[in-house]
C-alpha cells in the first residue's frame, strides 16, 4: 500500500476524538518514488499540459517583459482595515483573541511550512516561500486554513505575509476580511504597467498584507493558468524571498488552473474536509499536485480525531 494510500485511508478511517484542524506532512515527490509505476498511470491520465488547454484570448498571452520599475520603487502602500471582530466570530485567528485551540492547531500547522520556507543548504526547497492552499472540492475550508495560516505566520516575531487570493473566478477574502474589492491580481496580469507594490495592500495586522484577486474578468482563470501568471511568480518569489506566500487557490478538481499553479509552487497544503471528502477524491487531488515535493494535509472540519492533534507522516 502506498504512502498516498495509507494517508488517504488515515484520513477517511481514523475514528475522530478531539480537534477540528489536523496536518498529515508528507512529501509528494518520496511518494511518487515509493510507487512509481501507479505515479506514472496517474501522469498518463492527466496530460502534462492540461491546465493550458484553456488558455486563450488576447489579454492572456501579454508577457510581462522585463519591467522598468521595481515593485520597491513603485507608490506608497495603500492601507486597509481588516475587520478583526468579523474574523473572530468566524472562528479564525486574530492578534488580539485569547489562546484558542485553532490559534494552537495553526501553530503546529505552521511550524514545518516555515522551516520548509528558509531551509537552506541542503534541504533547500525551490520556492519553499510560495505556499497554495487548496483543496479537491469546493468549500472544504481553503479560505478559512489561509486566512489562519496568514494571521498565525505574522504574528510571528520573525515573518511578515503576503496573503493573495488566487481563487480568481470566486475570490472571497474580501468578504471575510470585512474589505471592499480591491485592484489586484487580475489587474497586475492585464495591465503591464500595474506594478505588484502598486495593489499590494497594507493591514492593520502588523506583518500582514493582502493582495485581492482584483477586478472580475471573464478570461480570470486563463489567466491564472497563463504565461505571465508563472512570470509574476517568478517575480513573487526572487523579490519577497524573505517573506511567506500564502495563495487561497481554486478546488484542483473542479478546475485547471489550479493544477497550473500548483506546478509552480514551493509548498502545498492540501485542506481535506472530514467525513466529507471522499478517499479517491483525495487521492486523485494528491495526484493532481505529485510535482510538488511538499505537500502537506491539513484534515479540517474534523469534530473528533484520535491519537494526538498533530500527524507527521513523512517518507
Ligand atoms: N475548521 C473550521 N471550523 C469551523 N468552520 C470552518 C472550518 N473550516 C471551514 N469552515 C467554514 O466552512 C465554510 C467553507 O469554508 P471556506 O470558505 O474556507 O471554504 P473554501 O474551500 O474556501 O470554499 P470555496 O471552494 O467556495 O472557496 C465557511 O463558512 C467557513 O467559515
Ligand atoms: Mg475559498
Amino acid at each position: 500500500m502506498s504512502i498516498i494510500e495509507r494517508a488517504a485511508g488515515k484520513i477517511v478511517k481514523e475514528d475522530k476524538t478531539s480537534t477540528s484542524v489536523n496536518i498529515i506532512e508528507k512529501a509528494a515527490a518520496r511518494i511518487a518514488k515509493e510507487d512509481e509505476a501507479s505515479a506514472r498511470t496517474s501522469a498518463a491520465k492527466i496530460p502534462a499540459d492540461h491546465g493550458h488547454e484553456s488558455v486563450g484570448g488576447p489579454d492572456t498571452q501579454k508577457s510581462r517583459g522585463d519591467r522598468a520599475h521595481s515593485a520597491d520603487t513603485a507608490s506608497s502602500p495603500k492601507q486597509c482595515t481588516i475587520n478583526l471582530a468579523k474574523l473572530r466570530q468566524s472562528g479564525i485567528i486574530t492578534p488580539d483573541a485569547e489562546k484558542t485551540q485553532i490559534a494552537e492547531e495553526f501553530r503546529l500547522i505552521k511550524r514545518p511550512l516555515i522551516k520548509n520556507a528558509f531551509q537552506q543548504s541542503a534541504g533547500h526547497i525551490q520556492n519553499g516561500n510560495l505556499i497554495m492552499v487548496t483543496s479537491a472540492l469546493a468549500g472544504e475550508g481553503k479560505t478559512f486554513c489561509s486566512i489562519n495560516l496568514a494571521m498565525s505566520i505574522a504574528m510571528e516575531m520573525d515573518h511578515t505575509v503576503l496573503l493573495i487570493d488566487a481563487d480568481v473566478a470566486r475570490p472571497s477574502l474580501p468578504n471575510y476580511l470585512g474589505l471592499q474589492a480591491e485592484r489586484g491580481l487580475l489587474d497586475v496580469l492585464l495591465d503591464d504597467k500595474l506594478e505588484l507594490a502598486d495593489v499590494m495592500i497594507k493591514t492593520n495586522v502588523d506583518k500582514l498584507s493582502i493582495l485581492t484577486a482584483g477586478k472580475k474578468s471573464k478570461h480570470a482563470t486563463e489567466l491564472l493558468a497563463s504565461q505571465s501568471m508563472s512570470e509574476l511568480l517568478k517575480e513573487i518569489a526572487h523579490r519577497y524571498s524573505d517573506r511567506i506566500v500564502i495563495f487561497d487557490s481554486p478546488p484542483l478538481l473542479l478546475t485547471s488552473e489550479a493544477r497550473v499553479l500548483a506546478s509552480q509552487m514551493g509548498q502545498i497544503v492540501l485542506v481535506v474536509a472530514a467525513e466529507k471528502t471522499p478517499q479517491q477524491t483525495v487521492k486523485e487531488a494528491l495526484r493532481q499536485i505529485e510535482s510538488c515535493d511538499v505537500v502537506n494535509l491539513i484534515y479540517n472540519k474534523a469534530s473528533t480525531f484520535p491519537g494526538g492533534e498533530y500527524y507527521g507522516y513523512y517518507s
